[in-house]
């Protein structure tokens, strides 16, 4: 995947300019969220949980159901207006770009979404190309390349002239994932991008998310459910619990055994792989104290 940021992406502003002393490229994350407060209908569901992403860095989001992932996912992709607190871009405030000019920086991959009828998957693929196409019979010079590299990486060109209704949970879910990577941002935001996919999937989307970042400078944010999955592809882990912010930090630094067995509220511990120095969980079972560490079937006598 090619990554090409937008011109306006980098520019700097005329004082600055000015000074040729200045690094012009703005500083800091490629997007953050600055004291968000997020409610449904009053009901607050996040306070005041700051995050930043960076260029070339994974940042994945943990915590159990219900803790906020998702509505501060959606809110730093705009798409939940928080109460209080501020989205920001390198140049400022991300409220102020419009709708299009924001989605050629900034893609989601939501936790679900309605599936189109009679719509094939080439055509959906494309529709991430929608915020590159100039406004009035516009041309996309890199669509085709895009649409086609998206379908090649996520093992979905077999199936481009499917429709999308058709296809397993699976084979839907790699088809959003293409969506997002043919709308080429400098920023990509995956709402548990492994949910119904094989364990090869599963590996492939993580790998290529650990691609984007070291190979295209992707800013990206992960929420994902398995802890071990995240030690090994995040660079920065961020623990949420009841709408708030517990730690962020490498992984090493916020899977601890103490404030996993807190915020899960079951027992975890936590290992260090020697081999590869990736941090492991062990949730305990109620069940773990009266059962063998490896069951042996009885032998069965030979008549
Ligand atoms: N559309 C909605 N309307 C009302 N409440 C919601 C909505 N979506 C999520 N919530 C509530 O907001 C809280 C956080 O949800 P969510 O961000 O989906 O958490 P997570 O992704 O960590 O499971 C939960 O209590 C959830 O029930
Ligand atoms: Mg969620």
């Amino acid at each position: 995947m090619t990554t090409t940021r937008p011109a306006d992406a980098a520019a700097p502003a005329e004082h600055v300019r000015a000074h040729a002393t200045v690094d012009p490229v703005p500083a800091g994350p490629a997007l953050s969220g600055r004291g968000l407060h997020l409610a449904y209908d009053g009901h607050v569901v996040a306070a005041d949980v700051s995050l930043a992403l960076r260029a070339g860095t994974v940042t994945a989001l943990v915590g159990p159901n219900g803790s906020g992932k998702s509505t501060v996912l959606r809110a730093l992709a705009r798409l939940h207006r928080p109460g209080a607190g501020e989205v920001l871009l390198p140049e400022g405030d991300a409220a102020a770009l419009d709708t299009r000019a924001f989605a050629r920086r900034v893609t989601l991959l939501a936790q679900s979404r309605p599936v189109p009828g009679g719509v094939t998957v080439r055509e959906v693929v494309a529709y991430g190309r929608h915020p590159h196409r100039a406004r009035w019979r516009g041309t996309d010079h890199d669509g085709a390349r895009a649409v086609a590299h998206a379908l090649a990486v996520t093992g979905t060109a077999a199936m481009a002239d499917r429709a999308v209704d058709e296809l397993s949970g699976g084979e839907l879910q790699r088809v959003w994932f293409a969506t997002c990577l043919a709308q080429d941002t400098a920023v990509l935001l995956l709402d548990e991008p492994t949910n119904h996919l094989d364990l090869r999937y599963q590996v492939e989307v993580l790998d290529l998310v650990r691609d984007l970042a070291d190979e295209h400078g992707v800013a990206v944010g992960v929420v994902l459910h398995d802890l071990d999955q995240a030690a090994a592809v995040a660079d920065q882990v961020v623990l949420l619990h009841g709408g708030a912010v517990v730690s962020a930090g490498t992984p090493a630094e916020v899977l601890t055994a103490a404030d996993l067995s807190a915020v899960y509220g079951l027992p975890v511990e936590v290992s260090t792989d020697p081999r590869t120095g990736l941090v492991h969980t062990h949730p305990v079972s109620r069940h773990a104290a009266r059962r063998p560490a490896v069951r042996r079937p009885e032998p069965v006598p030979v008549a």
